[in-house]
């Protein structure tokens, strides 16, 4: 005797339900190019992150694929199933927004219910649909309150369930935490990765925000300019970043700017400094960059005969910042911006302002890149006050 098999629900072309993938897309609104050529492949049961400053096209591009907006060129399928032609009802995806806008009048339950009702889903049906719904997100005892009884994050947690109620084989969510405050904003990152990881639900999450993304992603595509300048997974775009465009808005960088050296070197105010290059290696003589990450510099007595050993740069120390588990020390290095140091807190060096130091790195954490793509309004490095500069 022979037992029945259960088959997997799949989609005509054989594809599994929640893969989304997007060629080629190009959407302009008048003169302007929101999204430009982009091609991405979301993986089934992926948390994948739109990563990129504000008007790089990541909103643009989540309206497409739930249909909000057309694409001028290319095509979107879902499960491998092209879903140019279908409105967003019948696309199997839901949409969570920042302002996830719960009708103020009606109750947890009735809010979360609103969807079956107005498709007049039976309402034995509706009852336990609502209950699961809830239950995702741990919020059924609330069911009956108004959702103005309820904290900021719980408001968020019942749109996501009003979202889930119809079990979307994707979901996109576009920067759903930005309105709550910190604590709670990194409370809701771990609940919402449990989430998913608990539903296998493909999740594709918009934000402008380099540690949301990086604490939550299985991947992270890194936009620009309505284009993807880098698509991998966490610890890759940290630790090997494509562009400077990148390894300025992943973490933070010190960059040295000058020319390329012939091999694996830019020549810079502190003399030729080695490194690996991430991306195209520039010809020699062409603007470049080396950056180094504040953690991957140690702190040394200043050299007093200037005679060096490694590579490095002299300095004076301008403040130290305590951020918890490390410290923070800005150096006057003599140029416009300080030079900034992260060490281990436990243990650190005992250092104030005005000791001089010297900053040293090991080659193999430098990365050097062309010279161009790191953002004018970029944050990661802080400006010297006038008087020291
Ligand atoms: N409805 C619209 N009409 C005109 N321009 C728009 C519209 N929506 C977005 N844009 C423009 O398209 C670009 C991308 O916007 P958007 O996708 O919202 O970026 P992001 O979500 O990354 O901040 C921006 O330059 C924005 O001004
Ligand atoms: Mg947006």
């Amino acid at each position: 005797m022979s037992s029945p098999v259960s088959v997997p629900a799949q989609s005509t072309t054989g594809a599994a339900p929640g893969g989304v993938e997007i060629s080629d897309v190009t959407k302009y609104y008048g003169d302007a190019t929101a999204v430009d050529r982009l091609s991405l492949s979301i993986r089934p049961g992926e948390f994948l992150s739109l990563l990129g400053p504000s008007g790089c096209g990541k909103t643009t591009t989540l309206r497409m694929i739930a249909g909000f907006e057309h694409p001028d060129a290319g095509d979107i399928r879902l499960s491998g199933r092209s879903v140019l032609g279908l409105p967003p009802h019948k696309r199997e995806v839901n949409t969570v927004f920042q302002a996830y806008a719960l009708f103020p009048h009606m109750t947890v339950a009735e809010n979360v219910a609103y969807g079956l009702q107005q498709r007049r889903v039976p309402k034995a049906e509706q009852r336990a649909r609502v209950a699961e719904a809830l239950d995702m997100v741990q919020l059924r005892r609330f069911a009956d309150r108004k959702p103005t009884q309820l904290s900021g994050g719980q408001q968020q947690r019942i749109a996501l369930s009003r979202a889930l109620i119809n079990r979307p084989s994707v979901l996109l969510l576009d920067e759903p935490l930005a309105a709550l405050d910190r604590q709670l904003r990194e409370e809701m990152q771990l609940e919402l990765k449990l989430l998913q990881a608990r539903l296998g639900t493909t999740f594709v999450f918009v934000t402008h925000d380099q540690a949301e993304a990086l604490s939550m992603s299985d991947r992270i595509a890194v936009m620009r300019a309505g284009r993807i300048e880098q698509l991998a997974a966490p610890a890759d775009i940290y630790a090997e970043p494509a562009s400077a465009y990148v390894a300025a808005f992943i973490g933070q960088q010190n960059f040295l700017h000058g020319t390329a050296l012939g091999g694996d070197a830019v020549d810079t105010f502190a003399g030729a400094v080695h490194g690996r290059w991430g991306g195209e290696q520039s010809r020699p003589g062409a603007t470049a960059v080396a950056a180094i990450r504040p953690e991957f510099v140690r702190l040394a007595p200043a050299t007093a005969s200037g005679v060096v050993d490694g590579p490095g740069v002299d300095g004076t120390v301008l403040g130290v910042s305590h951020l918890g588990e490390t410290l923070q020390v800005a150096v006057d290095v003599g140029r416009e911006q300080a030079f900034l140091v992260r060490i281990p807190a436990p243990g650190a060096p005992s250092v104030a302002a005005g000791d001089a130091v010297r900053c040293t790195w090991n080659p193999d954490d430098v990365r050097l890149f062309a010279g161009d793509g790191i953002p004018e309004t970029s944050t990661h490095v802080i400006a010297l006050p006038k008087e020291a500069a």
